[in-house]
């Protein structure tokens, strides 16, 4: 397969200055991804001569032509990741190779050129370092990454394009949910699916998302925030919520899906089973079916249930719909576990607490 990076040294990063700096929000008014910074970072790719031109400019559209391949065939991956304002003034990234790593696991499965891990990691620094004043100083606040690769050759022809553009952008951010840290509202579907295994549901590529908003939609027209998807063949067992990686407590035992080719690999959620483990609690990846979950629930077992993503943090789960039954899960209050683990990862991103695994890296 040709989807190797070509790029052996990191080219220096050229710059171009934003002449009109933009007014920023006020941190108690962010959501999630609708303000972006003053710069972006762009890359090209071109067959024969790989990744060249790295560049930081003014935060700008891009001007393309009407057959470029992604807006065709979506041979588009992007990651998501998030750098904090420490309580002690740092700007630390949490998880940043992690997030690298994946970005190029998601370009080789849609056979795009891979590019070299330190480059992405150096146009990470470089553009939350001149766009640092928007890195936002509340607790619940950060400053996300958006890392894509698209296709950019115009070609209508359904192959690998033979260029590409590598492109970041940052938003200043405030909780993904409109609930917050309260509970959200889940509806397991048995009607649509999201991904099987051999498919695309391991990465992070836009089809993914494109194939959730019609169910989503259904969902949230019958009052809930999100699609809980099953796995794609038999509808029975728990695949991932879409925006986060799902987790149950059944008795004593923390459960989550097994990374078997149909779910991402979320940086969050293999976080949160090291914390567990490190408490020494049983936390287990393997496979659930929502028969087990609903059985569990009417045992009196079902103790908690929670989403990790890097959007969503650690986000309880109050209520999950599945055939026309509620379920309301710990009285649709914040599980005692849930809170721990959340305020366990906040207190390592802000750097209220100590970084035992060494996951933040201090922006250079
Ligand atoms: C993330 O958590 O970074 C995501 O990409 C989820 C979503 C906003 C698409």
């Amino acid at each position: 397969m040709s989807s190797f990076s070509e790029c052996a040294v990191s080219a220096p990063i050229a710059l171009v200055r934003a002449t009109h700096p933009k007014p920023r929000p006020a941190d108690d008014h962010l959501q999630f991804g609708s303000v972006f910074t003053d710069h972006m970072f762009v890359m090209d790719y071109s067959k024969g001569q790989g990744w060249h031109s790295p560049r930081i400019q003014p935060y700008q559209p891009f001007s393309m032509d009407p057959a470029t391949a992604v807006l065709h065939y979506a041979q588009a991956v992007f990651d998501g990741l998030k750098a904090y304002r420490g309580v002690d003034g740092v700007i630390r990234f949490f998880r940043a190779e992690k997030h690298a790593d994946r970005l190029n696991r998601s370009c080789e499965r849609l056979c795009i050129p891979t590019l070299d891990p330190q480059q992405i990691l150096d146009s990470f620094h470089a553009l939350v370092r001149i766009d640092q004043d928007w890195v936002p100083r509340k607790q619940g606040t950060s400053l996300y990454l958006r890392p894509t690769v698209i296709a950019s050759e115009p070609f209508l022809g359904v192959r690998p394009a033979y260029n590409y553009t590598y492109f970041l952008i940052l938003s200043p951010v405030g909780p993904y949910y409109a609930e917050g840290i309260n509970p959200v509202k889940i509806l397991a579907t048995d009607t649509h699916v999201r991904a099987v295994k051999g498919g695309l549901g391991a990465v992070k590529t836009a089809g993914n998302y494109a194939a959730s908003i019609f169910a989503a939609e259904e969902a949230k027209h019958l009052g809930y925030t999100q699609v809980l998807w099953l796995d794609g063949v038999e509808h029975k067992y728990l695949d991932e919520v879409g925006t986060m990686n799902i987790m149950v407590k059944i008795g004593d035992e923390v459960i989550t899906p097994p990374l078997s080719g149909s779910i991402l690999p979320g940086v969050t959620r293999d976080s949160i089973l090291s914390l567990c483990r490190d408490w020494g609690l049983s936390a287990s990846e393997r496979p659930i079916s929502i028969d087990e979950v609903l059985a569990a629930a009417r045992q009196g077992q079902l103790k908690e249930m929670w989403g990790t993503g890097t959007a969503a943090v650690v986000s309880p789960v109050g209520e999950l719909g599945y055939k026309g039954e509620k379920l309301i899960i710990n009285e649709g209050k914040t599980g005692p576990l849930t809170q721990r683990l959340y305020d366990a990862i906040v207190g390592i991103q802000y750097g209220g607490s100590a970084d035992p695994h060494g996951w933040m890296t201090k922006l250079r």
